[in-house]
């Protein structure tokens, strides 16, 4: 991989912006594709803002911003664009079709050497890789929103995709100042299979008016320190891809728990993805939420529920199940949930609330919906049982850091 690589950008949505603005900063030649002008237009207009707010915070010079904009070249034909470039990132919205269709003409236009990514959050790598000749140079990248803020980037290996692709990867992302984290392909990878149940679950209470889209999300930046509330966060997101995740998940693991609130199908159904379509849960004027009162409005009903407990509970069971079921180490993890998310590094929060109340608070749940996505792991009462629960932690991080150096593929 030279330093003069060209690297493609297939997608100028908030996501496919922002990685074209990571590499360019980087010192890379973009070539940012879409199918027409007006796409094209709203992916430079994303840089330029994103761009335009660092010059204004003096982190930037605006020679510097001027620099990086012209390190990206607008094409709407990929099979040009790609032709001599050595990374190509598909970042067009989830739709399978047209992911496979966008990868057989840049299997045929790219280099032979060019290492073929996608950013889906929500399908199967595997099924786009399936689609072309060279399967084995596919490999999904998947960065988090807003790309150019955060750190974390998963490398999501196929049963098809060669070492030495996610090795060279792994470096280039390194170079960018990123982390990245090596997973299989599997729904959600790390953070979304633990990010997303977690905003569903959020939407779930808010539906059932446990309480206002205001109290969740207060509960959870002022009690949880997560940066942004859940509700807010799904409008960061797009409501549109929250829901594909869900789906997905859902498809996968028949786990009723993962099923999206009908308010969430609803919000999609209506074009309120959030932030990008100026509505979601919240409205939106210039970026910032307005005082609207929300798409519904529900007497709170008062079910003795601590949103905060609830919430966090639910997703720390959910982090040490993926632990158990050996998807990902407890590092990974806690890395991955700190880069990709800016939260806490939730085996830290585990010990910090102790197995022993985390099991207490999950058996509530599951006492009350008896649904057997809620049911406790079995690793996590066995933490509770430890005689020390904190060194007991410290164990099964250094245990699963082992395992995990060398990680099977599958
Ligand atoms: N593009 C580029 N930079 C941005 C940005 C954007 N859209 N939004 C914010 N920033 C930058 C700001 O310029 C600022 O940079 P500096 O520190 O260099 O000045 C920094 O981010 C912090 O921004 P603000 O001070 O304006 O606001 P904040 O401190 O409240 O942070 C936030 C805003 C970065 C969005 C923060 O709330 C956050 O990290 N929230 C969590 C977001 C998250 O969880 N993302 C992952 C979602 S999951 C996903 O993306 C994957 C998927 O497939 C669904």
């Amino acid at each position: 991989m030279t330093e003069n690589m060209k690297v493609a950008v297939i997608g100028q949505g908030t996501m496919g912006a922002g990685i074209t603005e990571v590499f360019a900063k980087a010192g890379f030649e973009v070539h940012a594709v879409d199918n027409s002008e007006a796409a094209l237009e709203r992916g430079r207009s994303i840089v330029a803002k994103s761009t335009g707010r660092a010059v204004s915070k003096g982190k930037m010079s605006e020679e510097d911003q001027q620099a990086v904009l012209d390190r990206i070249t607008y094409f709407t034909d990929t099979a040009q664009a790609v032709s001599d470039c050595g990374l190509i990132i598909e970042a067009v919205f989830e739709n399978l079709e047209l992911k496979q269709s966008i990868f057989k003409t840049v299997d045929e236009a790219a280099p032979a050497d060019a290492i073929l990514a996608t950013n889906t959050s929500s399908l199967a790598i595997t099924a786009i890789a399936a689609a072309v000749s060279s399967p084995e140079r596919v490999v999904g990248v998947h960065f988090f929103n807003p790309a150019p803020v955060q750190t974390l980037v998963e490398v999501i290996r196929t049963v098809f995709t060669d070492d030495a692709i996610v090795a060279k990867l792994v470096e280039l992302l390194k170079g960018l100042r990123k982390s990245p984290v090596v997973v299989n392909d599997r729904a959600g990878f790390i953070v979304n299979c633990l990010l997303v149940p977690y905003i569903g679950s959020a939407i779930y209470l808010y539906e059932n008016g446990f309480a206002t889209r205001e109290e969740i999300d207060k509960a959870m930046v002022e009690q949880a320190k997560y940066p942004m509330g859940p509700l807010a966060l799904a409008d960061l997101i797009g409501n549109d891809v929250c829901l594909a995740v869900l789906e997905k998940m859902y498809d996968e693991t028949k786990d009723r728990v993962q099923a999206p609130a009908p308010i969430l199908t609803r919000l999609v159904m209506a074009n309120m993805m959030g932030m990008k379509t100026g509505r979601g849960f919240y409205t939106y004027e210039g970026g910032k939420p307005t005082e609207d009162r929300g798409p519904i409005r529900r007497p709170l009903q008062s079910r003795g529920v601590e949103i905060h407990d609830r919430l966090v509970g639910e997703y720390l069971n959910n982090c040490v199940k993926m632990v158990q079921s050996n998807y990902a180490s407890v590092d990974n993890i806690d890395t991955g949930m700190a880069e990709g998310c800016r939260m806490p590094k939730p085996f830290e929060v585990l010990k910090e609330l102790t197995p022993k109340r985390v099991l207490e608070i999950v058996e509530g749940i599951y006492a009350e919906t008896g649904e057997p996505g809620h049911r406790p792991a079995h690793l996590l009462r066995q933490l509770a049982e430890a005689d020390d629960q904190a060194a007991a932690i410290d164990e099964l991080r250094a245990a699963t850091a082992e395992a995990h150096s060398s990680n099977p593929r599958g």
